[in-house]
């Protein structure tokens, strides 16, 4: 059984001439301290709090050449990876060029997936800032892209968050055509949060935190606006094991069941689904936690047949040149370390659940 990368990106080329276009995040740019250039993208990596360093991170051929990728599936016995485009994915593009663009970026993946068979399938992306008709429209046309196995977005929605009504069209269609929503952070938390020395500490601050405490708050405006009582039938799939939400999921119970207005306004726990069913019954989460603790909570809380094996290839690569990728290592360590003897759960989260939930053994051209 082959092992299935569910969470690695890539800037097809397309993408990336855009970027380097660019002056403002998200762009890429050399700089004097740098001899290659750098992708800058997270909000306010190039400001003066941020200015330890050169901003952003080197950017070589493994964000956007497929050789590096199969390179480094091959590297780590990678069977299978579903590709998606890395963020911001293309939340920054004018509406009258978004769809555009898309069509275009999801064209790319799809050909790159179709000239290696079998190995390569992916999430396609979403012109979030057009109007909503474009949006469903693009999500009707990835049904007919024989390797797409769903959608990835960030969690700005429209632009007002995935609790905006606006979106209701683009849930509907979500729905009806079964794809699966890949919902990956981005936008992070302001940086005020991490104080006037935050920009020594690197990025460490915004990934660690930042990114899963953003994934967390979207899955919970999404409860707390019912959009799950809504779309009964989405399926969703949480990066980085849903952030923080196995943990925060009773803590979330609670709050809801002790808040006097909105029982008072009739949007209390009765009638609602659970956090406790949402992740049972719509969520998947990626086993990109990197510690068998994380990894114990995210199969308690959605099931082993619900958690799947990442990398977030070609974020976090070695500092120093080894082959083998720490960020890598400790996701497959967390794995056996968690499951210990039950090879079969291991196998499962390896490979065994990508394969049956995103249909990666059916022919691809059929
Ligand atoms: N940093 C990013 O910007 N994106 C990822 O997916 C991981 C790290
Ligand atoms: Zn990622």
């Amino acid at each position: 059984m082959p092992t299935v990368d569910i969470h690695t990106h890539i800037y097809p080329p397309a993408y990336i001439s855009l970027l380097k276009a660019r002056t403002t995040i998200p762009y890429i740019r050399t700089y004097p301290t740098s001899p290659t250039p750098r992708l800058v993208i997270l909000p306010g990596e190039d400001s003066d709090s941020a200015a330890h360093g050169t901003p952003g991170r080197p950017i070589g051929p493994e964000y956007w050449d497929v050789n590096a990728k199969l390179a480094f599936m091959d590297a780590h016995n990678i069977g299978i990876s579903v590709l998606s485009l890395a963020n911001p994915w293309l939340d920054f593009l004018p509406a009258d060029e978004a769809a555009a663009a898309t069509l275009t970026v999801n064209d790319d993946i799809e050909a790159v997936c179709a000239a290696h068979p079998g190995r390569l399938f992916a999430f396609g992306a979403l012109p979030l800032s057009a109007p909503a008709e474009q949006i469903v429209a693009e999500i009707q046309r990835l049904q007919t892209l024989p390797h797409m196995r769903g959608v990835i977005i960030g969690t700005t929605g429209l632009g007002s968050g995935l609790d905006d009504p606006a979106l209701e069209p683009v849930w509907e269609a979500l729905e009806a055509t079964q794809t699966l929503v890949f919902l990956h952070p981005h936008y992070g938390l302001p940086s005020e949060v991490y104080g006037e020395r935050g920009g020594e500490y690197g990025h460490v601050l915004p990934l660690a935190l930042g990114f899963p405490l953003e994934t967390t708050i979207a899955v919970a405006r999404m409860v707390l606006s019912g959009v799950w009582d809504r779309w009964r039938g989405l399926k969703v799939l949480l990066a980085h094991s849903g952030g923080t939400l196995p943990f925060l999921a009773g803590r979330i119970e609670s709050c809801i069941a002790h808040d006097g207005y909105l029982k008072s306004v009739g949007r209390g726990v009765e009638g609602r689904r659970s956090v406790w069913e949402i992740l049972r019954e719509n969520v998947y989460l990626d086993a990109v936690v990197y510690s068998p603790v994380g990894l114990k909570a995210a199969v308690d809380a959605s099931g082993r047949d619900r958690v799947l094996f990442g990398t977030d290839h070609p974020f976090f690569p070695p500092l120093d040149d080894e082959e083998e990728w720490l960020s890598v290592k400790m996701n497959s360590d967390a794995i056996q370390k968690a499951f210990g003897e039950d090879k079969e759960s291991a196998d499962m989260v390896l490979g065994g659940n990508a394969i049956r939930i995103l249909r990666l053994q059916e022919d691809a051209d059929k």
